[in-house]
């Protein structure tokens, strides 16, 4: 699991006032919640003194009192007042980790830092707006797998698993057809741009465009597990993200995002996006976890094919990632620069 990124930790209207909200990100417990004035907050989810969470105690306008013996944590982490010690004094070095927090298209994101990389370059990613600026219409949904964040990341990069896994939704089985991808390298990441795309005949791409127009579409890797897909018909727009964060080792949650700019408001549409945004990720989510099933009994993958240079490139940015912040010297971006692919789907 890595640090120095920001990873979603909750839907920002599941962050209620007055309440507070326990999740885990990374293995590391942490409680969010807002403050006075609307902002959210993250404190490491145990108490400094003998370690019960503080999303179990009490939240006091800007600060939390552990139920244990009513130590009371600021939105800094510093520990202002342990009450056994009378007069409001504290103990020194009481406090308890804070997280840097930012809210960003209705989700919650959280920076994950550690010694090497404690404050963020950069501020979270962003879901896409249309170029010529029209409004969008959103859909945010959320599932756990239980199983490693790589496998479910390898799921969302992987073109071969679409005309099986999800039969019907993106493709027809029937007819498969050999496709050509270029890849481009991002700082983070990896593009393929593709134009004059023939849509299959199959109920999402007719909600897109009816006359089943050729399309461009767009799809970006994004470390640490961010797939992002754009679709452009004439001024018919579309974009979904998926953010895959690490629980804890065995334990993974989807954010799914989608937005368009047309039909927008109209109920069906909304009704037919959850739907079949849901289907697809019950379907990822099936398959992800029998594939951690068989990793308990052999571990080890075949990733030889060109459809699997994505997830070789996934392993291989980690490394770059962790090389960049160990301080390891001249190290090469490692997605090539321009490269085509070749696959049948
Ligand atoms: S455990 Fe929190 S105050 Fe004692
Ligand atoms: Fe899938």
């Amino acid at each position: 699991m890595l640090e120095g990124f920001w990873y979603i930790a909750a839907e920002c209207r599941r962050v209620r006032p007055g309440r507070l909200t326990a999740t885990t990100l990374l293995n590391q417990p942490i409680v969010l919640f807002r403050d006075r004035s609307g902002t959210v907050q993250a404190l490491e989810d145990r108490c400094s003194h003998r370690g019960v969470p503080l999303s179990s105690g009490r939240l006091d306008g800007d600060s939390i009192l552990c139920p244990y013996h009513g130590w009371r944590f600021a939105a800094s982490g510093a520990c202002l007042e342990a009450p056994v010690l009378g007069n409001g004094a504290a103990p020194k070095s009481a406090g308890v980790r804070s997280y840097p927090v930012q809210e960003q298209d209705g989700w919650v994101w959280v920076y994950m830092g550690n010694e090497r990389c404690p404050t963020p370059e950069a501020p979270p990613p962003t879901f896409p707006v249309p170029a010529d600026g029209s409004p969008i219409s959103m859909l945010r949904m959320s599932m756990s797998v239980k199983s490693r964040m790589d496998f479910a990341v390898d799921n969302f990069i992987d073109p071969a698993h679409v005309p099986f896994v999800h039969p019907g939704i993106f493709r027809q089985q029937h007819v498969p057809r050999p496709k050509e991808k270029e890849f481009t390298r991002l700082p983070q990441g990896f593009r393929t741009v593709s134009t004059n795309v023939l849509l299959p005949n199959t109920i999402v791409f007719r909600v897109l465009t009816p006359t089943l127009a050729p399309a461009k579409t767009t799809v970006d890797f994004l470390m640490p597990g961010i797939h992002l897909e754009t679709f452009e018909v004439g001024a018919r727009w579309g974009a979904i993200m998926v953010v895959v964060t690490p629980l804890s080792e065995d334990s993974t949650r989807l954010d799914f995002t989608m937005g368009w700019n047309f039909l927008r408001g109209v109920f069906p549409l909304v009704w037919l996006a959850r739907l079949i945004g849901g289907t697809v990720l019950q379907q990822d989510r099936r398959i992800v976890e029998l594939q951690e099933q068989g990793h308990r009994h052999k571990s080890a993958m075949n990733l030889s094919l060109e459809s699997d240079q994505l997830a070789v490139w996934y392993r291989r940015l980690q490394k770059y990632h962790l090389d960049k912040l160990a301080g390891v010297p001249n190290l090469t971006h490692p997605v090539p620069e321009k490269i085509t692919l070749r696959w049948i789907t």
